[in-house]
């Protein structure tokens, strides 16, 4: 059986980026297809300033917001990070697996420690090994596909050469894992600089739609997008990039509601070149942009408040999933230690 793994990190409330380059697939297609493990990687979050109680307050509102969205305690795991030991037993290795050289490559590692530079904060030096521990929690499960966004990838490619270059050293222990992206809206653009990505740790929210946002808000957001100087609707990311978000975004959403009715993803108008063609303004776009992205959240957010009403319950569904993830991390890091030659504890 296949072996899914992927991670979210709570350094921000989750934005509509997030589920559509990664979670609406996680909950539609991955974790009944495959053995699927889902974190809340509240270890990456430590990497830059951080206050305690927020981490604490993200961690349990991220992992609600992935039950609300739809993933089944009974068919994947759902845990957090930094219950589960093996992931940074594993890193310690990997790090040195991994050089200094292709670490220092990383495209977030350079713009984030330029941010930190910037700001007179120092950079940690976790931002810098943070690539060996995201391997970590991938190798650790023995993952086959690793479903993110556009944006995790260059890691993705990292752990696979850590992963190689661990097996040649030292035997096949890991299997190489492959990234998947969807098929739109791998990377979900700033609504009022479609340029840039749709982040979470951004600091001006007006062009984030946020899965939390009152839904007038997230109409608002999408009827105000940044939209290109052209007054036709043709989809060309390069020179219609506020456009083309849009057309992506609404033909992720319904293909999201689609798949969420029951008729199987990728139906219903999701193909975004297509969906131009049937409009003639910017403004009819977008209010349809606004009622599909008010679809998918509306029952989300439902969803969410009444498990957020029982803390309780979401606690044991991630000591549950820890309990599971454990059992299949332990003996994979148990071999990975024996393997590069440490001495067996147990
Ligand atoms: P994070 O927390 O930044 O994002 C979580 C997931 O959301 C995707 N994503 C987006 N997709 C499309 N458009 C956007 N604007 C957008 N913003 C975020 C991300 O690609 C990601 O899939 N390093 C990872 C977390 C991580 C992880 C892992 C992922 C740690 N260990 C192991 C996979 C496997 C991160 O910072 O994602």
């Amino acid at each position: 059986m296949t072996t899914i793994f992927s991670g979210i990190k709570p350094t921000g409330d989750l934005t509509l980026g997030n589920y559509l380059g990664a979670i609406s697939r996680w909950v539609r297609v991955d974790q009944h297809r495959a053995d699927a493990f889902f974190s809340v990687v509240d270890l990456h979050a430590l990497t830059v300033e951080h206050e305690p109680a927020r981490i604490r307050r993200l961690s349990r509102r991220t992992a609600t917001l992935l039950l609300a969205a739809g993933l089944d305690p009974q068919v994947c795991a759902l845990f957090v990070q930094s219950h589960v030991d093996e992931h940074t037993r594993l890193s310690y290795l990997l790090e040195c697996v991994a050089t200094d050289g292709e670490l220092r490559r990383m495209i977030q590692y350079r713009e984030k420690s330029a941010r930190a530079r910037e700001s007179g904060e120092g950079v940690r030096f976790s931002l810098l090994s943070y690539p060996a521990l995201m391997a970590a929690d991938i190798l650790a499960y023995r993952t086959d596909e690793v479903p993110v966004g556009e944006d995790q990838r260059q890691h993705v490619e990292l752990t696979r050469d850590l992963a190689v270059r661990f097996n040649q050293r030292y035997g096949e222990t890991f299997t190489v894992p492959r990234a998947t992206a969807p098929p739109v809206a791998a990377r979900v653009m700033d609504l009022q600089d479609p340029t840039g990505k749709m982040g979470k740790s951004h600091a001006d929210g007006a062009g984030i739609v946020y899965l939390l946002d009152d839904l007038d808000t997230v109409r608002r957001k999408v009827m105000r997008a940044v939209t290109d100087s052209g007054r036709d609707v043709v989809y060309d990311r390069a020179a219609r990039p506020g456009v083309a978000n849009l057309l992506d975004i609404l033909a992720a959403c319904r293909a999201d509601l689609a798949a969420g009715a029951g008729a199987g993803g990728g139906g219903g108008g999701s193909d975004p070149a297509a969906l131009a063609a049937s409009y003639d303004s910017y403004g009819a776009l977008k209010r349809d942009v606004a009622d599909a992205v008010v679809g998918v959240l509306r029952p989300l957010q439902e969803r969410y408040a009444r498990l957020a009403a029982d803390p309780g319950a979401v606690e044991a569904v991630l000591r549950a999933g820890a309990g599971r993830a454990r059992a299949v991390a332990r003996p994979v890091v148990d071999a990975a230690y024996a393997a590069v030659g440490l001495l067996p504890a147990r």
